[in-house]
């Protein structure tokens, strides 16, 4: 059977040659196509960060407005997809949701599947709607009626309008809170082979549907140990508040063997330094609630904690820093975007880097099927025993 070289967790097993996506763990870099994450952060849109990753370079004038005209003409839902949302049980999580939903979009649209449109036009229908499917949700788990989009508001506007408009108290259009909304999103567009992504390109690789690729990739995204970070942040900041546990207490457990906590928001598999996307993320904090004129207790926990572990040698011997979650929740929450639909969020700004990734892979004259091998640790060979002689 060959040699098989035994690597947990594919910590170094290059599954793909990509030219999407920049890391180095070591200085703390991440670039898109490029561009460094901070220019980005601080010069483009998320609706061109998104053009930039699918299509490999920055689009002009023309391009960009070309797209964001079909952004705004593909953003309605099917109707029938509002009864099938309205079906699931009030308490169920909208991680589940969308991503039901989203393998669902291939039943409602089944044209698309058969390629007869531009794909880059299915790519532009998934990211319009997705935005929709996720402010939908929390519009029905309010009980209250969806919103529909405006052709005046530009993508990031058009979600905060869709989430949080209503015919009693209409919602004020804050050009500062658009543009945190977009940097928000763009730090999350695409992190090379993360969990969600791999997933996305495993799953693909058999050459499934793109809806169903990418509701495999909502999926992964789920989980506490990724996308679900930034949920499991505010609700362990939140119980440091309430029940006024200090950052040496909860830093003790986190370091706790038998303990099965983690200090959430701390650590990455691949930057041994801060990620860069949660330097950004710290300043927009300071931003989004001076803007919106709050004071949030949780920030001052956060930063006591931050400050605490990096002093800790634990924390310094394993190269343990902040990563992009550890932030981004308390910016969410000044947007008053509820806490389970927090991880959803993240789904939708890494949306255009799973449909990059998925492209790339698609296109790639190298391209597999993904079939990792095991190193078998079972027994060699037994005789069948029939069931009254067996022990
Ligand atoms: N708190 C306490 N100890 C930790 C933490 C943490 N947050 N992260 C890692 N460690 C320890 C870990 O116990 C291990 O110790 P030892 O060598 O003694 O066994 C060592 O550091 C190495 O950790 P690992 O689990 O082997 O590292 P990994 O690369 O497999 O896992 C991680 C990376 C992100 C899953 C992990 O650091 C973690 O669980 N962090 C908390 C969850 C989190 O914030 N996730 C968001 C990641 S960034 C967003 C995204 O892109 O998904």
């Amino acid at each position: 059977t060959g040699h098989i070289t035994f690597d947990p967790g594919f910590a170094n097993t290059g599954s793909c040659q990509s030219a999407i996506t920049f890391m180095d763990g070591e200085k703390g870099i991440l670039r898109y196509r490029g561009y460094p994450i901070e220019q980005l952060a601080e010069k483009s849109t998320f609706v061109e960060t998104a053009y930039l990753l699918i299509n490999g370079n920055l689009p002009d004038r023309s391009a960009l407005t070309r797209k964001s005209v079909m952004l705004n003409d593909f953003s309605l839902l099917h109707e029938d997809m509002k009864a099938f949302y309205q079906n699931f049980p009030s308490k169920a999580h909208p991680m589940g949701i969308l991503s039901a939903m989203l393998n669902a979009l291939r039943s409602f649209y089944p044209e698309l599947i058969d390629l007869e449109e531009d794909l880059n036009q299915t790519f532009l229908r998934l990211i319009s709607k997705v935005r929709t499917m996720a402010a939908m949700a929390y519009k029905i788990s309010r009980g209250h009626a969806t919103v529909y989009p405006r052709s005046d508001y530009s993508y990031c506007a058009n979600f905060l309008h869709m989430m949080f408009d209503n015919p009693v108290i209409p919602y004020q259009m804050k050009d500062d809170l658009v543009q945190a909304l977009n940097v928000f999103w763009i730090l999350h567009a695409d992190h090379e082979q993360n969990c969600s992504t791999a997933a996305v390109r495993v799953v693909g690789s058999g050459k499934v549907n793109l809806y169903a690729a990418l509701s495999a990739g909502i999926s992964a995204l789920w989980g506490p140990l990724h996308g679900g970070a930034n949920q499991a942040v505010i609700q362990m900041l939140e119980s440091m508040h309430r029940e006024g546990f200090t950052p040496a207490q909860v830093i003790e457990k986190a370091k706790d063997k038998d303990d099965p906590f983690r200090l959430m928001g701390f650590g990455h598999r691949v930057y041994k330094t801060y990620d860069p996307r949660a330097k950004i993320m710290k300043k927009m904090c300071d931003k989004v609630l001076a803007i919106l004129n709050i004071k949030d207790p949780l920030l001052d926990i956060a930063m006591g904690l931050e400050e605490a572990a990096l002093n800790d040698t634990y924390f310094q011997d394993k190269n343990l820093y902040p990563n992009v979650d550890f932030y981004s929740g308390i910016v969410l929450r000044a947007m008053g975007i509820p806490t389970n639909m927090f991880t959803v969020m993240f789904a939708i700004g890494r949306l255009p880097g799973w449909i990059a990734q998925w492209r790339e892979d698609a296109l790639d004259p190298n391209q597999r099927i993904s079939r990792p091998r095991q190193v078998y640790t079972g027994e060699t060979i037994r005789d069948y025993i029939p069931i009254g002689d067996r022990k």
